[in-house]
C-alpha cells in the first residue's frame, strides 16, 4: 500500500513447503522497489514481536526497529513497528 511518500506492507507469507529458499526476501525487495519506483520515501510495517523469523527477515533486508505498538494483535500481543529508509536507488541486502 503506498500513501503519498509512505509504503506499508500489510502481510508477507510464503507456502511452508517453500519457506527457507529466499522467496520471502525476494517478495519483500521486491515490494520495496515497487513503492520506490512509485514516490515513497519510507516503507513501515508491523510484525509481531514473537515472530523471530518475520523480523529476522526484515532486518536483514535493511529494516529498522521504529517503536512498539501495545495490544495490537487480537490476543494482545505487541507489535514491533519497522521502517526501511530509502537513502539510495538501489534496494537490497546492503542498500541502506
Ligand atoms: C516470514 C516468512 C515470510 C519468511 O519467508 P521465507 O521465504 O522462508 O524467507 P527467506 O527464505 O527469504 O529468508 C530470508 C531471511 O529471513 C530470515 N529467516 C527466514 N526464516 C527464518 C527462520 N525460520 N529462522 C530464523 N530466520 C529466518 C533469515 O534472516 C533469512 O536469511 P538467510 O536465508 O540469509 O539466513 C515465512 O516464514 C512465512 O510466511 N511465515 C508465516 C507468515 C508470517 O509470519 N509473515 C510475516 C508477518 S509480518
Amino acid at each position: 500500500m503506498l500513501v503519498i511518500d509512505e509504503g506499508h506492507i500489510l502481510d508477507v507469507a510464503v507456502d511452508k513447503v517453500f519457506r527457507g529458499k529466499g522467496v520471502g526476501r525476494m517478495l519483500v525487495e521486491r515490494a520495496l522497489q515497487d513503492c520506490r519506483e512509485n514516490g515513497a520515501e519510507f516503507v513501515s510495517l508491523e510484525v509481531r514481536i514473537s515472530n523471530q523469523s518475520a523480523i529476522r527477515l526484515y532486518e536483514s533486508i535493511g529494516f529498522i526497529e521504529m517503536g512498539r505498538r501495545k495490544a495490537y494483535y487480537e490476543n494482545g500481543e505487541d507489535a514491533l513497528l519497522m521502517e526501511y529508509i530509502f537513502d539510495s536507488g538501489e534496494v537490497g541486502r546492503n542498500a541502506v
